[in-house]
Formats: C-alpha cells, sequence, structure tokens
C-alpha cells in the first residue's frame, strides 16, 4: 500500500507536453513522494525516456493495465483524452486531477486552487473525489487574489483584460510564434492570425453571446470555486506574443471601503501571493519575471480614478506553472497521507 512514507506511484499523462513537463519538474522540485513515475503520452511519444529524481522511466501509452496500482494521475493530455482516460484510472484506483476543460463545469466534480477552495477535494465523508478537475489558467491566477479581497471586503464585480503567453496552447502555440519569428508564412495561422508582433483578441472559438468559450471559462468558473453565484466576472482575453506567463489587467469592484495600503498588506501577505508593487523603483511583475516561478505576482494596486470601492491592479502568474502544473501539484500535496 503507498503511503506518505513509501511515496505514491505517480502517473503523468501528457507527459511530453508543456504542462506535463513542468508538472514533472514541479514534483521534483517540490520533492513530492514519489515511488515510480508513469509517463504517458501519445503513441507518438511511445519509448520516450523521461529523467526524475536521477532515474529513467520510459513513456507509455494510456491503458486500463497501465493506471492499475497508480495512487495519483495527472492530466494533461486534452479534454478528448481526459474524457477517455479519466473514469478508466479512477476505476482502476487512482485519484485524477485533470487540467483539460472535460470535467471542470460537472456536479459533483470538484474545481479547485488550493488557496481557495482546498476542502472541496474530500467529499462529505471525507474521502479524496476521484476526479478533481484543475481551473483554467487565466481563472486561476485570478481568483488566488479574489479570494482575500471577497473575504475581506466581498467581491461584486471584475472586468478583466488579458495578456496571455503562447505556450497557454502548447507546444503548437509556442512553435507557432518561433516559425513566425524565423520568417515563415503557415497556411493556417496557430493563433488566428500572425502572432508575430502582434496582439490577437480571440482565445478559444466564440459561443453565441459574442464571448469567446476562453472568456467564459474565467466567467463560469470563478463563481464555482469561489462559491459565489453573484461574482459578475466581464472578461477580454486576448493571446501575445510572450512565453513567460500571463498578465491581467483587473478592475476589482468591492463591497465596502478599503484604505489602499490596507489592501497591499492584505494581499501581500495572503497565500502564493508575492507583491511587487514599488512604481518609483520601476518595480511590478511582468512575465518575464514570473517565468518558472510557482506565485502569483501582483503590482500597480490602485483605487480607481473614478469609481469609489473599487481597485485596479496588474496580476501576472505562469500559466504552466501555477496555471497548471504547480496547481495541479498542491492538488496532490493536500492528499498525501489521506489516501
Ligand atoms: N498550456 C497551458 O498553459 C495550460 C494551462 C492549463 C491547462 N492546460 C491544459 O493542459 C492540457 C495539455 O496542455 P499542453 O499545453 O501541455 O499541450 P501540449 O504541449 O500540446 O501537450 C499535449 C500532451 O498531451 C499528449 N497527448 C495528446 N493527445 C493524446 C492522446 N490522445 N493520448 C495520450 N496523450 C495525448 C501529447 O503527447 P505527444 O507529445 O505524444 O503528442 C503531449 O504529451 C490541455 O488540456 C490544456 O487545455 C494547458
Amino acid at each position: 500500500m503507498s503511503s506518505a512514507e513509501t511515496g505514491y506511484r505517480v502517473a503523468v499523462l501528457g507527459a511530453t507536453g508543456l504542462v506535463g513537463r513542468a508538472m514533472i519538474q514541479v514534483l521534483e522540485e517540490r520533492n513530492f513522494p514519489v515511488s515510480e513515475l508513469v509517463p504517458l503520452a501519445s503513441p507518438r511519444s511511445k519509448g520516450q525516456p523521461v529523467t526524475f529524481n536521477g532515474r529513467e522511466f520510459i513513456t507509455d501509452v494510456p491503458s486500463a493495465e497501465i493506471f492499475k496500482g497508480v495512487d495519483i494521475a495527472l492530466f494533461s493530455a486534452g479534454a478528448s483524452a481526459s474524457r477517455e482516460w479519466a473514469p478508466v484510472a479512477a476505476a482502476a484506483g487512482a485519484v485524477v486531477i485533470d487540467n483539460s476543460s472535460a470535467f471542470r463545469m460537472d456536479e459533483g466534480i470538484p474545481l479547485v486552487v488550493p488557496e481557495v477552495n482546498p476542502e472541496a477535494i474530500f467529499d462529505d465523508e471525507g474521502k479524496a473525489h476521484k476526479i478533481i478537475a484543475n481551473p483554467n489558467c487565466s481563472t486561476i491566477q485570478m481568483v488566488v487574489v479574489l479570494k482575500p479581497l471577497h473575504d475581506c471586503y466581498g467581491v461584486s464585480r471584475v472586468v478583466v483584460s488579458t495578456y496571455q503567453s503562447v505556450t497557454g496552447k502548447g507546444k503548437e502555440g509556442r512553435d507557432a510564434l518561433e516559425s513566425e519569428l524565423a520568417g515563415n508564412v503557415p497556411a493556417e495561422f496557430t493563433h488566428f492570425h500572425q502572432i508575430a508582433f502582434n496582439a490577437v483578441p480571440q482565445i478559444d472559438a466564440f459561443t453565441d453571446n459574442g464571448y469567446t468559450k476562453e472568456e467564459m471559462k474565467m466567467v463560469n468558473e470563478t463563481k464555482k470555486i469561489m462559491g459565489e453565484e453573484g461574482i459578475q466576472v466581464s472578461p477580454t482575453t486576448v493571446r501575445i506574443p510572450v512565453y513567460g506567463g500571463h498578465g491581467e489587467s483587473l478592475n476589482v469592484e468591492l463591497r465596502s471601503d478599503f484604505d489602499i495600503n490596507e489592501v497591499r498588506a492584505l494581499l501581500a501577505g495572503s497565500p502564493g501571493i508575492v507583491m511587487q508593487d514599488e512604481p518609483s523603483a520601476r518595480l511590478y511583475p511582468m512575465p518575464l519575471t514570473s517565468y518558472e516561478k510557482d506565485e502569483v505576482f501582483v503590482g500597480r494596486l490602485r483605487p480607481d480614478y473614478w469609481q469609489p470601492r473599487t481597485l485596479n491592479l496588474w496580476v501576472v502568474a505562469d500559466n504552466l506553472r501555477k496555471g497548471a502544473a504547480t496547481n495541479a501539484v498542491q492538488i496532490a500535496e493536500e492528499l498525501v497521507g489521506k489516501l
């Protein structure tokens, strides 16, 4: 029987992808108790070696057989692979932490950011849910900041504009920028339009209401994670040609008055947040400075110039880390000793 002492058998589905690689790196960096790593990907990658803690593991493909004896399965291979394999892994006894959008809004499946709602990982009897969903990257970094504000002042409305890294679209998204920068013109643009030297105000497909799917994820996932149907999120999501992380400009309307220095101290002392807010020293977070960091960085804090009980701030996080891999590993850490 696996335990915190003997270590857990941990599968990573999507191990050769940007998020999967980050998961393996984060498991190692945070000394997660792993007895055996089971790297999984598509048949294209079968046989690829993966080094973890100095040991070599060989990438395989998912199957009912391979999930037997796996304690924790971190999934980052897209929604269709999750729909196919998460029930199989769960039936084999694993707890699945799924990075895709497959189950996020399903009733009975918790959607978890450990700084916000860690209690949702477990059912009423204290047992871990068999499938736990990791939210969308742009939602995660926003709710880490909204949670302390909501607890202290009440958040009624958020107007958010995102500046999202090409790595949010995986290897394909990153390679598209590199290829365009090298002067290649593809038959079809990965980011809908040229992304080199550009900004594209469309991430994912449009829905009937004029918002993109990415924007509606921010609207709906925020309510579910925060447990507050009443929070109004008004998003515009934009892809920009950077690698390091996503930036978000937030205009947050609160339910009560605030002192900006108290807000700064509140956020600086809240879990998972690093405050970088010294305009006179040109200190504010940027995608490059958040690259490969696990925290959410906050700066440019100021009261709205016109509207009372409202503040502006700038929030940056590495989408492959806190927006995906780190959040999933933090959920796995909550399971240690409780499986
Ligand atoms: N990138 C982000 O910032 C981010 C943030 C949050 C959530 N996510 C989610 O995480 C997932 C992966 O994203 P990514 O950015 O890492 O993408 P990626 O770089 O394109 O990697 C995709 C991974 O999935 C594997 N894969 C694809 N289809 C598969 C299948 N049918 N069976 C088994 N493995 C399969 C790939 O294997 P091969 O190498 O063999 O093709 C690769 O390991 C997506 O669901 C995405 O929505 C991404």
